[in-house]
This record gives structure tokens, sequence and C-alpha cells, in this order.
């Protein structure tokens, strides 16, 4: 574990205007300001300019949430992980079980944009996790490794250090219901286990695999305590400065 640096990202979803992110980031700023971890918020992409500029010089780095796998073309209401890059934006959330569930992203498409991602410059939040049908059926493991074997398809062992995998199951999203510490650490492992076979045990034992679906400051310490835990995607939390910063600080 001490090999990895913990990474807490929000990712906002469709919240907050450019002055909302503005003013969130500013009440964010000192009280995330000694975090001894990654900190990151993915806001929608009409704020990105507002939040590259109120996190300006602070230690706190901005993202995405989802990018096209062409580098520009008649792809309308897409965004190019080019453009994303050459704004100064350095992070991006790929295949969200929500771009998944509502706006037809697939194992092959999240690869495309991985791909274009990384080709961009880009560090990429890898998101996998199973809906709780596929967990009561007991094929978990075997989903999130299949994702994440089809994820990081055509990723070269280097540009794995710009790969952070965030598993998040679908049933602990925006539910309150969040997965157990150890089923969180479980499913974490196999992700990891799933890495090692394809890159090697260095290459996983350096990775960043968060954890995300209802993490928030009362249950943060227990989720990131365990060994292959290594930070958080946070949703509702995230929109708060105190609780994300309570996270943020249970990570350092
Ligand atoms: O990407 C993080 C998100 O899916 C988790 O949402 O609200 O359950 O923390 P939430």
């Amino acid at each position: 574990k001490t090999l990895r640096k913990a990474v807490i990202a929000g990712n906002w979803k469709m919240n907050k205007t450019p002055a909302e992110t503005t003013a969130l980031i500013n009440e964010m700023k000192p009280l995330v300001a000694n975090a001894d971890c990654g900190v990151i918020v993915c806001v929608p992409f009409v704020d990105l300019c507002a939040a590259l500029e109120a996190a300006k010089g602070s230690n706190i780095s901005v993202g995405a949430q989802n990018c096209h796998w062409e580098k520009s073309g008649a792809f309308t209401g897409e965004i190019s992980a080019f453009t994303l890059k050459e704004m100064g934006v350095e992070y991006v959330i790929i295949g969200h079980s929500e771009r998944r569930t509502y706006f037809g992203d697939t194992d092959v498409t999240v690869n495309k944009r991985v791909r274009a991602a990384l080709d961009a410059g880009l560090t990429v939040i890898l998101c996998v996790g199973e809906y709780l049908e596929q967990r009561e059926q007991g094929i978990t493991a075997e989903l999130v490794a299949m994702q994440t074997k089809i994820a990081l398809g055509g990723v070269s062992k280097d540009e794995l250090s710009r790969i952070i995998i965030a598993y998040e199951p679908v049933w602990a999203i925006g539910t309150g219901r969040t997965a157990t510490a150890d089923q969180a650490n479980e499913v974490c492992a196999s992700i990891r286990a799933t890495v090692a076979a394809l890159y090697g045990a260095d290459a996983a034992n350096a990775l960043t695999i968060q954890y995300g679906g209802s993490m928030n400051a009362g249950n943060a310490a227990e989720l990131l305590a365990k060994p292959d835990v290594d930070g958080g995607l946070i949703g509702g939390a995230s929109l708060k400065a105190p609780d994300f910063a309570k996270i943020v600080e249970a990570a350092s």
C-alpha cells in the first residue's frame, strides 16, 4: 500500500454552474491544502474553465467526466481529449456506469476513449463495477476482470502509470448502500490480480485502485484502511466542501 499514492477524486456529475464551481473550489482549497494524497475534482465540461482558474496554484487537480475517442470531427456535442489536455485538464473519468447505463458506453468504446485520453496525455480514471444482479449471481470478479481487460487493451506497461481504476459497484452508487470495507477490498484486490496477470506484480502493486459508491465522511476511514483500497471516487459527498475535505483527510 505504501508503494501507491492515495487519490481522492470528486465526481460532481451534472451539478454546479461555473459560478458555483468557483465558490466550491475556493471553499475547498484551504480545507485540503495539507492533504497527503491526490485531490481531484471532475466537473461538467462547462465548468472546466472556472475550475482550472479557481484551482490554479493549489493542490487540487481538475478532471473531466468523459471524452470522445476521435481527436476532432463531426461528433456533435462531444469533447476531444486533446482539447481537454490543451485547456490544462489533467484527468478524465472514463466508463462511469452512468455513461454505460444511460448513454451506451460499452467495454469497447471505453477502450477507445482510454486510448484517446492516453494519446492526449491525460490520466484516466477507469470505472468498472457490477450490477446487483451480477453480484447476486456470483460473477462480480469475472465481470470486473473482463471490464478491466477490455478497457486496457493496447495499453502499454508504461502507460499504466497514467491509469487509475475505480471500482464502483453500481448498486452502491447514489443509494447510500455502501459496499462493506471487506467487499470493496475483495474486488479491488481481484482487479489488482487481473492487472498483475496482464502487466506483472510490480505494475499492479503501483496501480491506484479507488472505491466509489456512497463513500462519505462517516465511512471513508474504514474503507481507506483496507490494503487494496487506495482512494475514493466520490459523488454526492464531493459537492460539500467540509464532507469532501473529511474524506481527503481520511486518505492523508
Ligand atoms: O463516480 C462516483 C459516483 O459514482 C459515486 O456516487 O454519490 O454514491 O458517491 P456517490
